[in-house]
């Protein structure tokens, strides 16, 4: 009798490794990202990273009361099984906070997986996208796994120039979604004004492509209050929203809006691969969104909190860089989009520099659609998760770096 020992080949064992990944997840291993961070940053580092809101800007008691009610429930019902498409009371609440059917609204667990679930829905390789110059990086990291062609258009102070993206479909360009970031654009923070929401949806009906809105920071304007969305009645448009920059990436929980004909490859692309988002997460979200004037109160309190770090970061700005760099005030969210006003200063080596002072930030190079070789004078600080305090100190440490002698060319 052979035991299974004796039947196992002899060939030399061959321990598992990354030559076993699919091509299409090799092809991604060098993503955009924000480039290599030294392996061990220097102790208290302070980054100006952002993404993320500040624990002081997030309801966590709110919250907490309401996953502790939910899970309180002795029949456990946010612990079973739901539907893909995400529970029908939370489709209705943000159907009615964006002006759809509900019926168009599906729930993702955030706004990355809405845009990775809706480019697999629409592209094939090949498909044109077209994207604001610069952009959010993962965005450029999904459309290149899956092979679409990226169009880089202009943007100005005020996003996405209209103009050079009539004129290059004129010129005959032809992309099948433009993806944009219409409120407090990530990196640049700038807003499109209604006009050019309005032209947007034109072009898109006349030239036949979808209008892919992205809009997390659409709720952080300073002062309060909202600008409209793109056109929710144009079957050329789609939105993607999360609550991540309003209560917490943590939850992912995010949601597409869309033509209904978009739906069933949603609902079918989800029951194939996660099923369904989290239901604790839905139903206690849900549970908070209805506490009367609880999200309200919690985001008036996020805007104050932001309105602050703008501030201290601007004021830090002024004293420590003025004549050094350009850092345009914004009206919300949670970026600031700097540039380097001296062409001596090399910004690559300035960072270095700025790394061993114990501060970190993104460069522009990373949000470029066109290659790392553009935006090389450009830097991106993101003030929503320092103290006032942090921010000045963290300044304080870049200033010294961007003046030193070492970041010259
Ligand atoms: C423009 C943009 N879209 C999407 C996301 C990701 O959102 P989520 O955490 O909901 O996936 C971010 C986060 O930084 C972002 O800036």
């Amino acid at each position: 009798m052979t035991t299974t020992e004796e039947r196992r080949p002899a060939a030399d064992p061959r321990p598992a490794s990354p030559h076993l990944l699919s091509r299409r997840a090799r092809a991604v291993l060098p993503a955009t990202g924000f480039g290599p961070r030294p392996a061990t940053a220097v102790p208290g580092t302070i980054g100006l990273h952002g993404g993320v809101p500040g624990a002081a800007a997030l309801p966590l008691a709110e919250l907490s009361r309401a996953f502790a009610e939910e899970l309180a429930d002795p029949a456990a019902p946010s612990l079973r099984y739901s539907v893909p498409l995400g529970i029908p009371e939370l489709r209705q609440w943000i159907g009615a906070d964006e002006g759809v059917e509900p019926g168009r609204v599906v729930v993702t667990n955030g706004a990355l997986h809405a845009l990775a679930l809706l480019f697999d829905a629409l592209l094939d390789p090949g498909d044109v996208v077209a994207v604001e110059n610069p952009t959010y990086p993962l965005v450029l990291t999904l459309l290149r796994q899956r092979r679409a062609q990226v169009l880089p258009v202009a943007t100005g102070p005020q996003g996405l120039d209209a103009d050079a993206l009539e004129d290059a479909l004129r010129a005959g360009a032809r992309p099948k979604v433009l993806y944009t970031i219409p409120d407090f654009h990530n990196p640049t923070g700038a807003s499109q004004p209604l006009a050019v929401r309005r032209r947007l949806v034109e072009l898109a009906e006349r030239y036949g492509f979808l209008l892919l809105s992205d809009n997390p920071y659409r709720e952080l304007r300073f002062d309060g209050g909202r600008a409209p969305d793109l056109d929710p009645a144009s079957q050329n448009v789609l939105h993607v929203n999360t609550f991540s920059k309003t209560l917490g990436p943590g939850l992912r929980l995010g949601w597409v809006s869309g033509p209904e004909w978009l739906v069933p490859a949603l609902q079918d692309a989800r029951r194939d691969s996660d099923q369904h988002t989290s239901l604790v997460v839905q139903r206690s979200v849900l549970r908070f969104l209805r506490e009367p004037g609880a999200y309200e109160t919690s985001l008036a309190r996020t805007r104050a909190v932001l309105a602050r770090r703008h501030e201290a970061l601007r004021a830090a700005a002024q004293r420590e860089l003025d004549g050094v760099v350009e850092l345009p005030a914004v009206d919300g969210g949670i970026f600031s989009w700097g540039r380097v006003l001296d062409p001596g200063i090399d910004l690559e080596r300035a960072l270095e520099v700025a790394r061993q002072n114990g501060v970190d930030f993104p460069l522009g190079r990373y949000f470029s659609p066109a290659g790392p070789h553009e935006l090389t004078d450009r830097f991106r600080w993101g003030f929503s998760d320092l103290t006032p305090e942090q921010l000045d100190e963290a300044v304080r440490r870049a200033a010294a770096a961007l003046t030193s002698p070492l970041a010259r060319r």
